[in-house]
């Protein structure tokens, strides 16, 4: 377990380049099974969950290579079906090897998987989508034997909500599938859209990636390929929530600010302005940042559960009262304990929150608990007089390459200790 120092930091200048979206490269990894040929997978993000997926790769009997930000997967010799439970539980994406492990082998044995603690996180729209298609499932004690008896059925498949990972698992299932399957409801991240982009440069049939409907055919085979992981819109959110809380001038380098929409018009209420380029974002802030109103976090293109805690950090020296609603997850408001021994003033009831700002925010001692929420403390710690100590940066590791190093490069006050 590793520390982070955070220092008062008066404003934030330069440029960030962005680098490459986590929650695409988890399931592109895990789609690289089902391709008989090799797979070069670009602008992968070296984090520790990244790390996690290759070693469950390699213990499917995948060949690996990781060069910095490019891993190549060779997957014609795939010759297990078991994912050892001690590599389940290290992240929650390692359930899309459901599907693409019972797609390329026609059998599976898996754990239930780990990953950020937001509270009940299910994934019984996975298996009924997949049992609809023709999987035997059998769960006992946290494990999944799952088998195909032939080739699984395509289907339509109604979601009872736009679930980012049960649609990802369906996706996996269904692109070696027979016949053709149909997501109504289906999520529409941008992720969902460049893993379908990753898989028909494979050989896939998908239609409709991005839309409510996915309709996807089964092909026989899926060749190998070489694709681009798009740009990390949370961790852009980490920089512009950061930039706006100090003062000064950060350019967002690799963005896709389409996808930052949402985030951008939260922000923009704030005060700071907001310009953009086909593929870069710059947000300027005066430092004196007003309340951002209601932000209810809903599923693409609403605003993103993930941004929640960073935005709310913003909003602890905003000049009046925001209002968040988490609509995704039941728990996810355990950094609020944290703001609140920086001064912060939160109050939580259900699934509300109300920040009303403060005048300044004092240097403590805190424990991230989840990914961005400890992202969400350091942003609140630039602003806080004094300096802070954030314990759990192991939780950083899962989604930020050089999360210090980046922010030091544009004059943040933080180290590793
Ligand atoms: C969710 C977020 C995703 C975020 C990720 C990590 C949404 C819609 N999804 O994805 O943006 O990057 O967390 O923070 O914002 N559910 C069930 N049964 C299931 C599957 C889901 O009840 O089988 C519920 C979940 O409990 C949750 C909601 O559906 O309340 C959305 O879940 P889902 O999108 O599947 O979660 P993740 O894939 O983890």
């Amino acid at each position: 377990m590793g520390s982070i120092l955070v220092g008062h930091t008066d404003s934030l200048f330069g440029n960030v380049p962005i680098q490459g979206a986590k929650n695409s490269a988890l399931p592109i990894l895990a789609a690289t099974i089902l391709c008989t040929g090799t797979c070069i997978v670009n602008n992968c993000p070296d984090l520790s969950d990244v790390n996690s997926t290759v070693d469950i790769l390699k213990a499917l009997g995948a060949k690996v290579k990781k060069e910095k930000n490019c891993i190549t997967v060779d997957s014609s010799n795939i010759n297990s079906y078991i994912v050892p439970q001690e590599m389940m539980t290290k992240l929650r994406s390692s359930i899309l090897f459901l599907g693409s492990v019972v797609s390329r082998m026609g059998k599976a044995e898996l754990y239930l998987p780990g990953g950020c603690k937001l509270g009940p996180r299910p994934i019984d729209w996975h298996l009924k989508a997949l049992s609809d298609m023709g999987l035997e499932i059998s769960l006992q004690n946290d494990m999944l034997k799952c088998e195909t008896y032939g080739k699984l059925k395509g289907t339509q498949i109604l979601l009872p909500l736009p679930s980012v990972g049960a649609t990802e698992n369906i996706i996996l299932a269904a692109v070696l599938a027979r016949g053709t399957t149909i997501i109504k409801n289906a999520a529409r991240e941008p992720e969902i859209c460049d893993l379908c982009n990753f898989l028909s440069s494979c050989g896939a049939r998908i239609f409709g990636a991005g839309s409510s409907t996915i309709e996807i055919i089964g092909v026989d085979e899926l060749y190998g390929t070489e694709h681009n992981v798009i740009p990390d819109r949370i961790v852009a959110a980490t920089f512009m929530s950061a930039t706006a809380i100090t003062t000064g001038k950060v350019t967002l380098l690799n963005v896709v600010p389409k996808h930052l929409k949402s985030i951008s018009k939260v922000i923009k209420k704030s005060g700071c302005m907001i310009s953009t380029t086909q593929d870069t974002l710059t947000i300027e802030s005066s430092g004196e940042i007003k309340s951002v109103g209601k932000v209810i976090t809903d599923p693409y293109p609403g605003f993103p559960t993930d941004a929640q805690a960073l935005i709310m950090a913003m909003c602890t020296i905003a000049k009046g009262n925001s209002e968040f609603v988490e609509n995704i997850f039941e728990n996810r408001y355990k950094h609020v304990e944290e703001l609140l021994k920086l001064g912060a003033d939160i109050n939580v009831v259900g699934k509300k929150a109300i920040v009303n700002g403060v005048e300044s925010l004092y240097g403590n001692h805190l424990k991230a608990k989840d990914l961005r929420g400890a992202a969400a403390l350091i942003v609140a710690s630039l602003a806080a007089k004094g300096e802070t100590i954030i314990e759990g940066s192991e939780h950083l590791d899962r989604g930020y390459e050089n999360f210090e190093l980046h922010f030091k490069n544009i004059g943040a006050n933080i180290k590793r200790i």
